[in-house]
């Protein structure tokens, strides 16, 4: 009979993974769930070439809202999970609902039967409590040059980029096993010699605030997996955060470097690189085609969660009024903790949402307009959650309700 490494070489070129004596041992005599986790790092090794599992400090795992894995979804996490342990922190993205106030998003009795199955299966291995896109701005913030196994495709390239922490653009399944197991394959950006840029970016005006998301759209449309390297661009933290997920989501965007600003923009462009000059005319060009409905029946902030300043600045507005439709702003839990003043004067005029945002919420049973000020969820609101979008900066809508 053909050993492991004996199928895999003469099913492909490369050598086959190698695995600690340690590894061995995991695969032969771990729990289920151990070795199904081990396996499916194997396999994703071997497909990528890697040489080796490697460990890794930190995890962050998609594929936790019951609209989007389902029945599916549960049964592979009831089956994974039993008798395991996540071996180091790692932290999970929004689910369906706010564990709380699950009701004023008005949520089926079967879907807050199955999500909370969902939410037990992950507790018992005891993840953060966490549920949360921005993992970063909760403790679990990697920093320069630590692998870890992250998904999320806005918190990877956020990882990678902005703290220089090595991840690939992990699936739900992958990174849940490397949390189980502590290990990821050492391909892609795990490498040094990955992390150069294929495309410059250079713009012919100051960008402004508003201007973040629509640069990541067209960057990310030009770049598709490839990577971006942005010249004359000066950014805040939450607007590396903006620029990241629309990156992320209009192209499979997974680092991008800004001169002089991201800490390893000095490992530069490859020799052999394209390069596009940016006009503010394709910022507008992207803008407008989000911004086909002016008469929306829901106002979502908060994609990727808000940050404490994005909250305290919304709350600062509408100290004046808010005459809008209902109005969602989604973050985590934890930020809440530290700023009740802020969550009350939000709450007064809309629902602050921990826990879930619009995307992974069942939204379009109630909704078919949202205006959002986000790139990402103009992006995926269409096909994901059959929405019509209205997009502007969040002081544009805030202002136009008031
Ligand atoms: Fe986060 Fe949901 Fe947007 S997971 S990045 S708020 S689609």
């Amino acid at each position: 009979m053909q050993s492991r490494k004996q199928k895999i070489s003469s099913a492909k070129r490369g050598e086959p993974l190698e695995l600690s004596p340690e590894q061995e041992r995991l695969l032969k005599e771990g729990s289920y769930g151990e070795r199904k986790a081990l396996e499916l790092l194997i396999a994703l090794g071997d497909v990528y070439d890697a040489s080796k599992l490697i460990p890794v400090t930190s995890v962050h795992i998609s594929g936790a809202s019951y609209k989007t894995i389902g029945d599916p979804g549960l049964r592979f996490l009831s089956e994974i999970c039993e008798g395991c342990r996540a071996k180091v922190k790692s932290t999970v993205n929004p689910i369906g609902m706010d564990r709380e106030r699950f009701h004023e998003m008005r949520v089926s009795e079967e879907f807050v039967v199955k999500q909370k199955e969902i939410i037990g299966y992950y507790e018992s291995l005891g993840v953060l409590d966490s549920w949360t896109c921005t993992p970063y701005l909760i403790g679990n913030r990697p920093g320069l040059g630590e692998h870890v196994a992250w998904a999320e495709s806005s918190a990877v390239i956020f990882a990678n980029s902005v703290l220089g922490a090595r991840t690939n653009r992990e699936g739900g399944p992958s990174a849940l096993a490397s949390s189980i197991t502590g290990l990821t394959p050492d391909y892609g950006l795990h490498k040094e010699e990955n992390r150069k840029a294929d495309v410059l970016f250079e713009l012919e005006f100051d960008l402004e605030e508003k201007e973040f998301a629509p640069l990541g759209s067209f960057a990310g449309e030009i770049c598709g997996a490839r990577m971006p390297y942005f010249k004359k661009l000066s950014a805040t933290e939450d607007n590396l955060k903006t620029l990241s997920a629309s990156l992320a989501s209009s192209g499979s965007v997974s680092m991008f470097h800004i001169e002089g600003l991201t800490p390893e923009w000095e490992l530069g462009l490859k020799e052999e690189c394209e390069s596009v000059s940016v006009d503010r005319k394709d910022l507008e060009e992207i803008a407008d085609s989000w911004n086909t409905e002016d008469d929306p029946d829901l106002v979502a902030f908060g994609c990727p969660h808000c940050s404490t300043a994005e909250l305290g600045k919304l709350a600062d507005m509408l100290k004046d009024g808010w005459k809008g439709p209902e109005l969602w702003v989604c973050t985590s839990r934890a930020v809440c903790e530290n700023i009740p003043e802020t969550v009350q004067l939000i709450n007064k005029h809309g629902k602050l949402l921990c826990d879930t945002c619009v995307i992974v919420s069942s939204v379009e049973d109630f909704s078919s307009t949202i205006a959002t000020n986000s790139g990402k969820a103009s992006t995926y609101l269409p096909t994901l959650c059959k929405q019509k979008t209205m997009f502007a900066d969040a002081e544009t809508l805030v202002r136009r309700f008031q």
